[in-house]
């Protein structure tokens, strides 16, 4: 039996969905792969950091976040208030990094995580920010501290995306792939349909906490062209930051075209994609209208898909139904038992 010394950076609903999925595995973990963990330390913004080096009471932590109290209480030993001399006083073998994206630049993300792989830990993230921002470098820092950097949450949750392309499918090249990859969007559509004007599908969207009170990364299609460019950059080696995503969102789609659209029997849908074109890899979000024969057609709410297409098999597809932080909580505990089996 091994123990693993964990540390959380962010405690928001991932953080708090994995630690609720730590303990539901706890049994699991130990019984098929010899996996015992301990929480050395939570770090917050505005809720407070806490370090205990033989281990905090995760259930009383949780209990303490979930009715929006500090954690601070339950630090044994001064927290630093930097997020690298925090990660850095765990003295943990993993680092869980969960702060917000920061689409413009991945800090203060790539900082911990890069903090991490120097203190030889592994580092996991749901962020995509590190990922669109510092991909190879992260990832060559990982290797040359013989560690692991893991992400498969950051797009589809806990679907295995990055990992399909590690192990199960060797000699295969990636040629392109399409998708629909934000949820938030989707939904949006969806209500459109239903006779909802634009403003109303978005309040709706915020009012159950899928569209976030400044909803333009998702409407404007800045969220879809992040995974874009992480999906072309770890799966096709095309290196594209967001930016060189040819992007255009949904507030162009008029309920006159979602009602054109009924009547010849398509749906207008989200669409992501990404190509080789001789050396170029292009990659594309836009509004595009589908038909029943189409597999995006009866990808409905807040569901996900994406169509790869190989040089060797024309078309596999992966769906994904009602995502939310507990699935995404499930992509990093996956990434951490991938971690550990090396
Ligand atoms: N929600 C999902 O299902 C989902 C799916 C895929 C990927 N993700 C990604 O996962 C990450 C976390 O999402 P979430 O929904 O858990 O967000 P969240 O609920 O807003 O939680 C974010 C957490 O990070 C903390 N934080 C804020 N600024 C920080 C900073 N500068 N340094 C360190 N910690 C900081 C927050 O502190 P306070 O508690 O004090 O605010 C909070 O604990 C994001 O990058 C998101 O894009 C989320």
């Amino acid at each position: 039996m091994t123990l693993y010394r964990l540390s959380l950076v962010g405690f928001g609903n991932v953080g708090q969905a994995f630690a609720r999925l730590l303990l539901a595995k706890k049994d699991q973990l130990k019984s098929r792969y010899n996996i015992e963990f301990q929480v050395n330390g939570i770090f917050t913004a505005r809720h407070g950091r806490a370090i205990d080096l033989e281990g905090l009471n995760l259930e009383a932590v949780l209990d303490a976040a979930a009715k929006g109290e500090s954690v601070e209480h339950f630090s044994r030993m001064p927290a630093p208030a930097g997020g690298p001399e925090f990660i850095a006083a765990c003295q943990a073998d993993v680092l869980f990094e969960n702060s917000p994206v920061n689409h413009l630049t991945g800090q203060p993300a790539i900082e911990h995580i890069r903090t991490a792989l120097l203190n030889s830990m592994h580092a996991v993230t749901a962020n995509k920010g590190p990922l669109a921002h510092a991909y190879r470098d992260l990832t060559a820092l990982a290797n040359r501290q013989g560690k692991r950097f893991l992400f498969e949450s950051t797009v589809m949750d806990g679907a295995p995306i990055f990992s399909l392309f590690r192990q199960p499918l060797p000699a295969l090249e990636l040629i392109g792939f399409t998708g629909i990859l934000n949820s938030c969007t989707n939904y949006i559509l969806g209500l459109l349909e239903s006779g909802l004007d634009f403003d109303e599908a978005v309040r709706k969207a915020q009012s159950i906490g899928i569209a976030e009170t400044d909803p333009t990364a998702d409407i404007d299609g800045w969220d879809a062209a992040i995974k874009v460019a992480i999906l072309a950059t770890v799966l096709m080696d095309a290196p594209l930051t967001p930016q060189e995503i040819d992007r255009q969102g949904i507030r162009q789609v008029s309920p006159q075209e979602i009602a054109a659209a009924a009547r010849e029997g398509m749906r207008w849908k989200l669409v992501c994609s990404a190509r080789r074109e001789n050396s170029l890899v292009l990659g594309k979000v836009a509004p595009r209208m589908v038909a029943p024969d189409s597999p995006f057609f009866s990808i409905n709410g807040t569901s996900s898909y994406i169509q790869f297409e190989t040089d060797v098999l024309p078309g596999l597809g992966i769906v994904e139904t009602s995502p939310g932080p507990e699935t995404t909580a499930y992509g990093l505990l996956a990434d951490m038992i991938n971690a550990f089996a090396i």
